[in-house]
């Protein structure tokens, strides 16, 4: 019976996930928390590194439009790019945290400003089309998020363990196609054919693409404007140069993501669709060979009360109800009518967490070699390290 309070019936057909065996693991080296919009991955990322770095490690954890509050309990005041050490954590073991938020243009700027000149990198940082590209451009953050892990575990020295949130996307999927598909964009045949000429160095476009071609970029010049074809031209000609293709640095982070230290959390809610969801997510990471650890399936509506006292198995939903019914028709005083409110109230939630127990049954049913991580709901939003400690209590039981 669900004696984790989460009040899935049989814990046991769950294959639980040990967080702390993961996360006290020398040789992992990254954790990336992914999953749906809203399910809890910054929540999760800054719980695993709070957890990881009291249990001894030297952590830092790259959130991603993290919640103000969160971001202030973290010591992250303002979006500097730059990973800050979390004051109030216990050091007692030997670990510590830093926390930084990903700001995303800042680290494109950085690329750019290490691989040329200031010149040229003032000349690009400035462009209509390079800003556009590094403050709004759909993948771009899911882009720099990669960049900056790869940075991040380039200092191995500082932090034996990266902990990376990822953005807030609408699908699951995103961070791994984002910087794929615009990796395929920047490379692709329209902006070639846009930036022939430049990439040719301006002289070879008769001689190379042919006229056919050049006429093409023409229509293109008219049908964009000049201005904005020039744009594109100058700066996708710089980031080629310097990055030897964008598409060929985005199959780095791949690399990089199917590491052995690599270790992938998926985050789900434990909602049917969130969880098939997660599902495609899992089957997506293994065809692609990135180590998964297990699911989180955060927010489960718990069932025994905080004193341990009532359990689903004391007091089924229906039994509540029941009982709310009789003591509504047969005492009608103040204090029944709270009663019978309170027995409707623990009915509601009993059906919410019969229903969230199904979701994670036929999750399993389909999955059952994934390790799972039951993280129950809490009265509250989580916002501080205390509220950040406890998801950790939970993720590591
Ligand atoms: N187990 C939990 N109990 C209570 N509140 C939670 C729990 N997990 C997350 N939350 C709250 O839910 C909200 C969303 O969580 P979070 O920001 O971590 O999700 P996310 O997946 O990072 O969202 P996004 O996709 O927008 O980045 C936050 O307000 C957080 O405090
Ligand atoms: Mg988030």
């Amino acid at each position: 019976m669900s004696g984790d309070g989460t009040g899935i019936d049989d814990p046991a057909q769950v294959r639980p996930l040990d967080v702390d065996a993961l996360v006290a693991d020398p040789t992992v080296g990254v954790i990336v928390c992914c999953g749906a919009g809203g399910v809890g991955k910054t929540t999760t990322a800054a719980a695993l590194a709070l957890r990881a770095a009291e249990a001894g490690r030297s952590v830092v954890v790259l959130t991603i439009d993290p919640a103000r509050r969160l971001a202030q309990s973290l010591g992250l005041e303002e979006l500097d790019n730059t990973p800050r050490p979390v004051v109030g954590i216990d050091g007692a073991a030997g670990g510590r945290l830093d926390a930084m938020m990903l700001d995303m243009k800042r680290t494109f700027d950085e690329v750019v400003e290490a691989h040329t000149t200031p010149e040229k990198a003032a000349q690009i940082l400035a462009n209509p089309f390079y800003l556009a590209l590094s403050s709004s451009f759909a993948g771009t953050q899911e882009y720099m998020a990669m960049e900056k892990l790869g940075q991040l575990r380039a200092r191995s020295d500082e932090w034996d363990l990266v902990v990376v949130d990822t953005p807030p996307s609408r699908a699951a999927l995103d961070f791994l196609d984002a910087p794929r598909r615009l990796g395929r964009f920047l490379d692709g045949r329209l902006v070639r054919l846009l930036t022939s000429p430049a990439r040719a160095g301006g002289r070879a476009s008769l001689k190379v693409v042919g006229a056919g071609m050049a006429a093409a970029t023409a229509v293109m010049g008219r049908v964009l404007g000049g201005d904005l074809l020039r744009d594109v031209q100058t700066v996708v000609a710089a980031l080629d140069t310097m990055f030897g293709g964008f598409r060929e640095r985005a199959e780095r982070t791949y690399a990089l993501l199917q590491a052995e230290s690599t270790a992938f959390l998926v985050v789900a809610t434990p909602e049917r669709d969130a969880l098939a969801e997660a599902g495609v997510l899992v089957d997506r990471l293994r065809a692609d060979a990135m180590p998964l650890a297990g699911v989180v399936v955060n927010r489960v509506q718990p069932l025994a009360l905080p004193d341990g006292g009532l359990t689903d198995l004391d007091l089924p939903g229906d039994v509540a109800l029941a009982a709310a019914g009789r003591l509504r028709a047969e005492r009608p005083s103040p204090t029944a009518g709270l009663t019978a409110s309170l027995l409707e109230l623990h009915a509601r939630a009993m059906t919410i967490a019969v229903r969230h127990a199904r979701a994670v049954e036929r999750f399993v049913a389909v999955h059952d070699d994934v390790d799972l991580a039951l993280v129950p709901t809490e009265a509250t939003d989580v916002h501080d390290l205390e509220g950040l400690r406890l998801i950790g209590d939970r993720l590591g039981r």
